[in-house]
């Protein structure tokens, strides 16, 4: 029989992330959010953050900002909501303006249309559970609120908190309300090649099932770009990353029309959701597969930069690859 110390040596131990009392973990940003229904101005919304060593929460990317809108939809309600940003000027249109109380960076935004609005002397953030868009408010106003703090890193010792690891593939992003792993590859490709190179490892071209996803792929296709060779695709077509090259491919994904019907290669339905583009699915004849085009300023019609568009099997700049979670 083994020493107990040495036992302690060998035994994998894992550090899990804990939040108090009816906080929510975040995975992805490694923090506790806690929902306050009471209403209070921004000032003292902050303070009461501060009794749990935290602020007003920051958001710094559409996937922190999807996940707080629908946690403030299950856990508070439809309506607005404190954010922690406080402009420090009336000139609120300028980002250098404003500033998280957490002192992050102020390097993201989602406002609603013609927002931010001036307001005089002080202006701080809300947004919309509903609709996850941003507004400026007087910062007297009263609104529920968000707290953020950093959780206590614990080693379970015999029961281990309700946790859901992400176990994707190295360099696979993890979505938790999908359980899935997706991976954007950047190789100008064909369809026929984007397919053989999801399967060759696993996966298939992504299918798509909600906003949520479709958001999600919207932003790994602009940022969590994985430049890749593989065994399957031709490797002298090199991606420019330049943004004029960029905006003229767009994004596989695993929509195929196949006897008749629009079917995703995963073999999952299509009745759940689809986001064509405004008069897409066109060229019924010739155009058979499809693509996201992630690019706001792609070429043609994309003004939300988020919509689907049918096209011939040619080469496009990229593709994102999707699997379980395991
Ligand atoms: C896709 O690309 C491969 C490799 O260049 C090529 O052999 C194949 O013919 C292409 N398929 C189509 C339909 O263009
Ligand atoms: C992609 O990888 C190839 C081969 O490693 C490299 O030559 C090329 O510069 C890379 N392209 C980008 C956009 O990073
Ligand atoms: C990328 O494209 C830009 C614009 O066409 C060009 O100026 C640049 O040289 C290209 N870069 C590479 C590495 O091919």
């Amino acid at each position: 029989m083994l020493p107990s110390i040495l036992l302690a040596l060998i035994l994998p131990v894992s550090i899990f992330a804990q939040c108090g009392t009816g906080a929510i973990y975040n995975q992805d940003r490694n923090k506790c959010y806690q929902y306050y229904t009471a209403s209070m101005d921004f000032k003292s919304a902050e303070t009461v953050c501060d009794t749990t060593n935290g602020h007003l929460v920051s958001v710094h990317s559409l996937i922190d900002n999807t996940f707080l809108a629908q946690q403030a939809q299950k856990n508070l309600y439809n309506g607005l909501v404190w954010l922690g940003a406080e402009a420090t000027s009336e000139v609120v249109t300028n980002p250098n303006n404003w500033k998280w109380t957490d002192n992050t960076a102020f390097n993201y935004q989602n406002y609603q249309s013609g927002q931010p609005s001036v307001l005089g002397s002080t202006a701080c953030m809300i947004f919309s559970a509903a609709t996850g868009k941003w507004l400026t408010s007087s910062c007297i106003n009263s609104y529920p609120f968000i707290c953020a703090y950093d959780p206590i890193n614990v080693v379970p010792t015999t029961t281990c908190p309700p946790q859901k690891p992400s176990n994707c593939p190295s360099r696979y992003a993890w979505l938790e309300e999908t359980n899935s792993c997706y991976k954007t590859i950047v190789r100008q490709a064909n369809f026929t090649e984007a397919n053989a190179a999801c399967q060759y490892e696993g996966a298939q071209l992504a299918s798509v099932h909600s906003k949520l996803e479709n958001d999600f792929l919207v932003e790994i296709s602009t940022t969590h770009l994985i430049n890749q060779t593989s065994p399957t695709l031709k490797t002298h077509v090199i991606y420019n990353s330049t943004i004029t090259t960029r905006n003229k491919f767009k994004v596989y994904i695993g929509l195929v029309y196949l006897d008749g019907a629009w079917k995703w290669t995963d073999g999952s339905s299509t009745k759940d959701y689809l986001n064509w583009a405004a008069g897409e699915p066109n060229n019924m004849n010739r155009e058979f597969w499809t693509v996201l085009m992630p690019d706001v300023n792609t070429e043609d019609y994309n003004p939300t930069g988020t919509e689907w568009n049918n096209i011939e099997n040619n080469e496009q700049r990229a593709f994102i690859c999707k699997r379980a979670a395991s």
